[in-house]
């Protein structure tokens, strides 16, 4: 196996001579010195601070060399150093070199949308894992330089690749899916997300649409059937001369699931593409929603050639991400609690599909429904609408009690009639306290929030106070 990268395909990436060190290679790259790992390429980026801050501390950390700007002073115990003129595009042209040096059959597959981006892509992670030698981004790096220091990590051995794409304005997703380059590109789904820098929600869909920017002609633009932009997305495809696939629980769909049941472990259904068969599907992470970015999932596996039914496999034993639905028992006496924790995210499209999986769970094994809701940020003037425009949502999975917490979140509290109301608190500490107060075996609680919020303090509370030892069945 070659090293990431040698010192001359850095020079040539760069266009910039090693200036000192001793033409080490390279086996990673870091933005960040306190995850750095010996033998990286230290990226200096100007980010919240500058990088160039920390380059002393990337050489005694065993970083291999380091990426600066012309005007960086090489300081005594430094390395070998890359000068260029701006270390953002010195990032960019490595991760479109380290794009250009994979072999022609090797597959990327990129994913965005309003919700489900980093979870679709741990799906396609764990499939491609099955199938050869995959590189994804680490947690949710997406932006503009999540996208390049995730592609100027991949091996020239990757046979798939899977890459998130986000953003908060428009023309964001366009440099970087032209820098990706995907032979399929997935959009989840479009919701009234990050509204605050868009007029409407149709303006979000073309921003999300420019992924589609990036692939070959005749490369699968993979959309959601069920969404009232699909038309539009379909139509930016086709403009592009790519070629649309849509996904979702209806029989027009080109990639169809049907069947579809839900339990407290998880869901089944029946996967369809047209032209490529049939087969059932086992998920580990309960939830409809999740179910569908599976179906998006299986689209890409089959758009770009891989064993769909094989690949699917991996789903049976993938556990949801922490703060997405992760689940734990919680001992409470001599009894038991359900804890899922939902805390790391939340929109009005994710807040629906939590509650609908939170109503999912049987009665008979947990018998009050409790939902710890807290703000979802980012969403301009029209949070109040979508704060109290839950109440239909809560209603239509029974919850019994909502303890609500945060501004907004005031709105959907007042709109419940009293029985409904466990508690209201404006920060998340003392909401925590009121929670566990009430607290009974038998309870199934759902904690979900912006990650702002803080109700992830919530979740760790509750797991120090009651334990969590035992995964949750
Ligand atoms: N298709 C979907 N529709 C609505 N909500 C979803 C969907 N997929 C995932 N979610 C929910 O959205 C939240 C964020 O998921 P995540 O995968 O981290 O998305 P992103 O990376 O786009 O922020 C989670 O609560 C998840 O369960
Ligand atoms: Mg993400």
């Amino acid at each position: 196996m070659h090293p990431l990268w040698s010192s001359s395909e850095l020079s040539a990436a760069l266009s910039a001579d090693a200036e000192g060190g001793s033409g080490e290679a390279i086996t990673g790259v870091s933005i960040d010195t306190r995850s750095l790992q010996p033998g990286d390429l230290f990226v200096a980026l100007k980010d919240q601070r500058d990088g160039h801050d920390f380059v002393s501390a990337a050489f005694k950390a065993g970083a291999a060399a380091a990426l600066v700007s012309e005007a960086y002073v090489r300081q005594p115990g430094d390395g070998a150093l890359f000068r260029v003129a701006d270390t953002l595009s010195g990032l960019e042209a490595l991760g479109v070199a380290a794009r250009k040096r994979l072999a022609g059959e090797a597959r990327i597959v990129g994913v965005t949308g309003s919700a489900g981006k980093t979870g679709t892509k741990e799906m396609l992670r764990a499939c491609l894992s099955l199938l050869g030698a995959t590189h994804a981004s680490e947690k949710s790096y997406n932006n503009h330089w999540g996208v390049p220091l995730t592609l100027a990590r991949m091996p020239r051995e990757t046979k798939f690749g899977v890459f998130e794409i986000g953003m908060n304005h428009a023309g964001e997703i366009r440099p970087l899916t032209k820098m990706v380059r995907p032979d399929a590109a997935i959009i989840t789904t479009v919701e009234p997300v990050h509204l605050e820098h868009f007029p409407s929600v149709e303006a979000i869909a073309d921003a999300k649409g420019e992924i589609f920017e990036g692939l070959a002609p005749g490369s699968a633009a993979i959309i959601k059937f069920d969404n009232p932009h699909a038309g539009r997305l379909k139509a930016i495809a086709s403009s592009l001369g790519a070629k649309p696939m849509t996904f979702g629980f209806d029989a027009r769909a080109d990639v169809q699931g049907a069947h579809f049941t839900a339990s407290d472990s998880g869901s089944d259904m029946t996967v369809s593409i047209n032209g490529g068969g049939s087969f059932p599907v086992h998920l580990a992470i309960p939830g409809r929603h999740i179910a569908e970015n599976a179906l998006a999932v299986a689209a890409a596996l089959y758009a770009i050639g891989a064993d769909v039914r094989k690949g699917l496999e991996a789903l049976t034993n993938l556990a949801p991400p922490s703060g997405r639905g992760a689940r734990s028992t919680l001992h409470i006496g001599d009894g038991k609690a359900l804890l899922i924790d939902e805390s790391y995210n939340a929109n009005p499209a994710s807040m629906r599909a939590a509650l609908a999986t939170l109503a999912a769970v049987p009665r008979a094994k947990y018998s009050r429904r409790i939902a710890v809701l807290g703000d979802m940020l980012e969403l301009g003037s029209e949070a109040p609408a979508l704060h109290t425009g839950l109440k239909g949502a809560v209603d239509e999975a029974d919850v019994d009690l909502v303890f609500a917490c945060g501004p907004h979140m005031k709105g959907l509290y007042d709109a419940l009639p009293a029985a409904k109301k466990g508690g209201y608190a404006l920060s998340s500490a003392t909401i925590g306290t009121a929670l566990a107060e009430n607290l009974r075996a038998g309870d199934v609680v759902m904690v979900k929030a912006s990650n702002g919020t803080r109700l992830g303090s919530v979740v760790a509370a509750l797991k120090t106070q009651f334990g969590n030892d035992e995964p949750a069945a």
